[in-house]
């Protein structure tokens, strides 16, 4: 079986052709980060309007490195959400049209569900019930999965998302977007010790995230001890490596400590590690380093897999397919779309 999955849910066109369950013919991701870097965030406008300048451009690559014509392929799978609006639109209305006029059946895909989905691109053997965290510029979720398609949230942020919180402080030092990134690389200069961050206690709901204190307090010692904001001209300041350092490390140590105390209550085999924060060098390190000597395996996807892509869309849609799980044409894009779990049986 082919599929063609098309993602649009945010700054980032993307195309991808997956040859049976696990195969990918090609991954082409087209990223807007020069278009949005001037406003140190994605402008929903301009993300949509790109989409449609790129859509066309991304899909015909697709097809031509994965060497195959629209004709060979058996389906279609789209990101219907959660996103941008505009943004998803683009992608919904494209995959709707080309299903149309290739009479092939249309698979819609939950973009936190293509996260979970996405280590299953390189790794075969994950054993569940596993711990699937997602952290990304949207989104920090922790899911208990009994089995791929069966979701439980266990945990999620109150406030800022991991990747937010990383983007915000980047954009107040004057470093630029995106700011995970940055602040991976600039951290290695850094003393992860230099400021304090003390973890947040959640009094109700136990498990979940927040991240904005960590934004206060990191904004509260650039006034305090006269951090200056970074431009180009100016070597980096030893002060602000530092509290990059500390910065990062203060969120990957909530990430950890949360995921393991979610095991007290959810014992897991494997803990998938998934969304474009999970590129982060410390954050894979410390997941290993804490969870393999426990006996729970580890799985972080390879970076193009990690930050949005549309591979995993295609991937999380392969068991759609062998169901007949079809959309029809009257589906449309959601910004808010809940993940849901497939039907006990
Ligand atoms: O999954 P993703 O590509 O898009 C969303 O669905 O949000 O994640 C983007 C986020 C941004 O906040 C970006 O700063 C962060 O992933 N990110 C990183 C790294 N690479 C990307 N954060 C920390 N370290 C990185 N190496
Ligand atoms: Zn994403």
């Amino acid at each position: 079986m082919r599929i063609l999955a098309i993602e649009t849910s945010c700054d980032e066109t993307a195309a991808a052709v997956l040859q049976d369950r696990t195969r990918v013919l090609s991954n082409i991701v087209s990223s807007q980060i020069s278009i949005h870097k001037p406003y140190g965030g994605v402008v929903p406008e301009l993300a949509s309007r790109e989409h449609v300048r790129q859509i066309t451009v991304i899909v015909r690559s697709a097809l031509d490195q994965a060497q195959v014509d629209l004709d060979s392929l058996d389906g279609l799978a789209v990101t219907q959400g959660p996103g941008l609006i505009g943004s998803l639109l683009v992608g919904v209305s494209f995959a709707k049209t080309l299903a149309y006029s290739l009479e092939r059946p249309l698979v819609s895909i939950n973009h936190l569900e293509g996260h979970l989905f996405s280590p299953l691109i390189e790794h075969h053997q994950i054993k569940f019930p596993a711990l699937g965290l997602i952290v990304s510029g949207g989104h920090t979720n922790l899911y208990w999965i009994s089995e791929m398609e069966k979701y439980q949230l266990v945990a999620r942020t109150r406030d800022d998302a991991a990747g937010e919180a990383l983007d915000k402080l980047s954009k107040a030092l004057g470093l630029g977007y995106p700011g995970g990134p940055i602040i991976d690389r600039l951290s290695d200069k850094g003393s992860p010790d230099a400021f304090r961050f003390s973890l947040p206690k959640i009094t109700s709901g136990g498990l979940d995230f927040s991240f904005s204190g960590f934004k206060t307090a990191a904004l509260r010692y650039i006034r305090e001890c006269s951090i200056p904001m970074v431009n180009d001209a100016c070597e980096i300041p030893q002060r602000v490596t530092d509290l990059l350092a500390s910065y990062q490390k203060a969120i990957v140590r909530t990430l950890a400590k949360r995921t393991e105390s979610a095991l007290h209550h959810y014992p897991v085999q494997s803990v998938l590690l998934t969304g474009g924060v999970a590129c982060n060098r410390l954050l894979r390190k410390t997941f290993k380093e804490l969870f393999e000597p426990m006996g729970i395996a580890v799985y972080c996807p390879s970076p193009v897999y990690t930050t949005d892509n549309a591979a995993m869309i295609a991937v999380a849609a392969f068991p759609k397919f062998e169901r007949g799980q079809f959309s029809d044409l009257k589906l449309t894009a959601d910004a808010n779309l809940p993940l849901e779990s497939v039907p006990q049986d």
